[in-house]
């Protein structure tokens, strides 16, 4: 049987619906979002089916908002970021287009992008989550199909894996599935808002990164010996992060989340050429982290594919943390509940 391809799964969910534009424009926006139990590692490359489970909290207030239009005339699809335009060439361009490809509703037909990205780029914060979640949402409005969360979040998956949890906010698993056709990979909310809830974003660099998370947790999977422990580990950190979650017990979710990441981490290490994401600032902010937690703070870590540390703390310890990392950017999750 031949693979699935990404437009084959399109073509599952839309069943009869038309991509003809049926409205002048869709708009939307898409909450970021930071994994507490991390996506690491796929079943299926093309369409984006993970081999576990993974859990996150959106950024609030802080993602993605798209405009989405048809070109009258043109060549190609124009894309604005932030305001400028960018060049078909560009690896940006080129994902957005090769994503609204698969709604096209003919060749010649272009659309116009707008994407203004509210998360502090300077803070290194991934946007490839909000984009492909808030490109999604703008394209069910503009062709007015009115798809459920749960068919949003499958085509959000298309354009990136962790986009799947973009579609929510709050705490949101995403569920691996097991079918080929991934039609069972999907996110879902977790009950449960946390007002307290704190990150920090603690800027170590936001050089381009060196190797992409695709081809890092492809590389680990394939040939780190220990890639064979995360399945196990994930599935252990999961249960003790939705309980954490249920019981606002502070402590045991830091903990646990602290040490998912850790472990993400140690895979890449045993894998060949080697992964290693931080910087010995990483490093250094990782030891003031333990020695402040060693003096009684309540302060815990993640980190995911690239150098910056994400604090995880709560709303009364702010001012300790301010005071201890200077120019943190700090995240309410939960603002407004
Ligand atoms: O969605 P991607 O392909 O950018 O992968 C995200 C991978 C991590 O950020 C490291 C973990 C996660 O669950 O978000």
């Amino acid at each position: 049987m031949r693979a699935l391809r990404k437009a084959d799964v399109v073509g599952l969910v839309l069943g009869k619906l038309s991509c003809m534009p049926q409205q002048a424009e869709g708009r939307a926006f898409a909450p970021s979002n930071i994994a507490l139990c991390k996506y690491w590692g796929k079943r299926n490359e093309e369409l984006n089916l993970p081999i576990t489970s993974s859990l996150s909290v959106s950024l609030g207030h802080l993602g993605t908002t798209t405009l989405i239009t048809m070109r009258s005339g043109g060549v190609a699809d124009e894309i604005l970021l932030n305001g400028a335009a960018v060049p078909t060439r560009q690896a940006f361009a080129r994902g957005v287009t090769g994503f609204l490809n698969l709604f096209r509703p003919n060749p010649s037909m272009f659309y116009r992008v707008e994407t203004v990205n509210t998360v502090p780029t300077a803070a290194g914060l991934a946007s490839s989550a909000s984009g492909f979640a808030a490109l999604t949402l703008a394209v069910d409005q503009l062709c007015r199909w009115k798809l459920t969360s749960r068919q949003l979040s499958i085509l959000a998956r298309l354009g990136s894996g962790s986009a799947a949890r973009s579609v929510y906010r709050g705490f949101v698993e995403w569920k691996a599935g097991a079918n080929e056709n991934g039609m069972d990979s999907f996110a879902v909310p977790v009950r449960g808002a946390w007002p307290e809830l704190r990150l920090g974003l603690v800027k170590v660099s936001t050089a381009e990164k060196a190797i992409s998370s695709r081809e890092a947790m492809k590389r680990t999977r394939l040939t780190s010996a220990f890639y064979e422990a995360w399945p196990v580990k994930v599935a252990h950190d999961l249960l003790i992060i939705k309980e954490a979650i249920a019981m606002r017990d502070f402590k045991t979710l830091g903990q646990t989340t602290e040490s998912n990441a850790l472990a993400m981490h140690a895979t890449g290490l045993a894998a060949w050429p080697p992964v290693l994401f931080w910087l010995p600032e990483s490093v250094a902010v990782m030891h003031r982290i333990w020695a402040l937690r060693e003096a009684g703070l309540a302060l815990f870590f993640t980190m995911d594919a690239g150098p910056n540390v994400k604090l995880l703390f709560l709303a009364a310890d702010t001012p300790a943390v301010q005071q201890h990392f200077p120019g943190v950017e700090i995240v309410t999750p939960f603002a407004g509940k």
